[in-house]
Parts: C-alpha cells; structure tokens; sequence
C-alpha cells in the first residue's frame, strides 16, 4: 500500500512537469482513477463483458477517458485490424456504460487525438517503466494489451501488485 501510495505521488510531480510540454503529450488519467482498484473491478456490465471480453480481457472502463471509449465505439469494423461490429443497440449500451465509468483526462489542454489504446497512455508507461520491451514481446506475452498474461486476475479488473506473475521469457 506505501509503494502504491508512493507511486501514485510521483505519477502526480510527472503531470505537473508534463503540463509544460503539453503538445504530443499521452493522456493523464486522473491518478485516482488508477490507484483505485477495487473501482475498476465493481464497474462491470454484462453485454461489455462478453462482447469486449471475447477476445482479449474486457478493458475495464476506468483505464480510459470518456473521449477515447467514443472513438473505440465508433470504430469497431476497423478496430486494431479487426472487424469488432456489434448491433446498434448493445453498441449504445456498452458505449454508455463505458463512458459513464470512464476515467477522467487531466491532460492540459486536452489531447487533440483520443488515444485509443491503454498501452499507449502516459500512466501505462509509467506503471510498466520496469517492464522490458523483450518481456512485453516474449512468447508467453505477445504484446502489451496482453494484460492477463500477468495480471493473473486482469479478467475480474484487477491488477494489483500481489496479483501478478511474469511468465518466464524462454522461447
Ligand atoms: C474480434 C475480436 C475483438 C473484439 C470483439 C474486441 N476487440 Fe478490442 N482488440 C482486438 C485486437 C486484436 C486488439 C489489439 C491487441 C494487441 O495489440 O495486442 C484490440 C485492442 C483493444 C484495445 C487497445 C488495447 C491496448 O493496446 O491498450 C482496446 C481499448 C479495446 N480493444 C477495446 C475493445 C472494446 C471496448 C470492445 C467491445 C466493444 C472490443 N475491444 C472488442 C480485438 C477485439
Ligand atoms: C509483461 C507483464 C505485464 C503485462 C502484459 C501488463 N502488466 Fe500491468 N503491471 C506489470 C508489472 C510488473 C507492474 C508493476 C507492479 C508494481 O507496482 O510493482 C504492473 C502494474 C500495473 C498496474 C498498477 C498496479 C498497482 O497496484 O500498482 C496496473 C493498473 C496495470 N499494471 C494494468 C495493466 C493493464 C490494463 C494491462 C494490459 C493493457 C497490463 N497491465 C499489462 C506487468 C504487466
């Protein structure tokens, strides 16, 4: 709880720095947003769950801004390469639901492009600084957006510190 305190501290001095530059600058979730754990596991709706759920983790609402979850909705035929289309209707839903549990962009001024991917979110970076690029792309990971190859309990939106393990990085 201090390490997560700590960190959470100085991922506060970073925004403050990183409001100088501004520019290209990668969204700043608010740092409540991702201290509070226990909130991103209780957001849960389940028409997100198994449409956004099937095939990787179901994203947990809070690890974005409103802004980006509504331009990941309005793109899902060309989502990351994928054709993600769901119909209208549980769309809006899970659209709603997503935006209501969203995590709030400190970004000053606001980012120009919504990013829409958690891995490229400044807070991300910064969470997963002692995390090698080679871990990330070993074969037991894949890729960053991988969350659960780690966080073994990614699928309930958790994350916490004493639930993770790295997969061993032999070939
Ligand atoms: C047909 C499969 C499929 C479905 C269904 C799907 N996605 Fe994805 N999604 C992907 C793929 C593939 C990626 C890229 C993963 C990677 O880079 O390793 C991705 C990536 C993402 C990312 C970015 C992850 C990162 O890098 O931070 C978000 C956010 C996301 N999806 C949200 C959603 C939401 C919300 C839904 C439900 C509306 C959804 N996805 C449904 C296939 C899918
Ligand atoms: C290669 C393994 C790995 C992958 C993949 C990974 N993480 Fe992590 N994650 C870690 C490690 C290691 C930490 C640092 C834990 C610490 O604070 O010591 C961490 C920290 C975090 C934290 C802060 C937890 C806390 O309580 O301090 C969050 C939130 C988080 N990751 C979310 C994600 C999400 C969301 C994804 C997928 C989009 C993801 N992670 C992918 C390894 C990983």
């Amino acid at each position: 709880m201090n390490a997560r305190r700590r960190s959470t501290v100085q991922l506060g001095s970073r925004v403050a720095k990183a409001v100088a530059f501004a520019a290209l600058a990668g969204i700043v979730l608010s740092p409540g947003a991702i201290a509070g754990g226990h909130k991103l596991a209780a957001a849960t709706n389940t028409a997100w769950k198994s449409e956004c759920g099937s095939c990787h983790v179901a994203y947990p609402a809070g690890l974005l801004p409103a802004a980006s979850w509504r331009a990941l909705m309005a793109g899902l035929d060309r989502h990351f390469g994928n054709d993600a289309t769901i119909d209208a209707a549980t769309g809006a839903a899970i659209e709603a639901f997503l935006v209501a549990n969203a995590g709030r962009d400190r970004s000053k001024p606001p980012t120009a492009e919504p990013i829409l991917r958690i891995t490229e979110t400044r807070w991300f970076r910064h969470e997963h600084d002692d995390v090698a690029a080679a871990t990330f792309e070993s074969p037991a990971v894949k890729s960053a957006a991988n969350c659960g190859a780690c966080h073994l309990n990614a699928d309930s939106g958790r994350f916490s510190e004493r639930e993770i393990r790295i997969p061993p990085s032999k070939p």
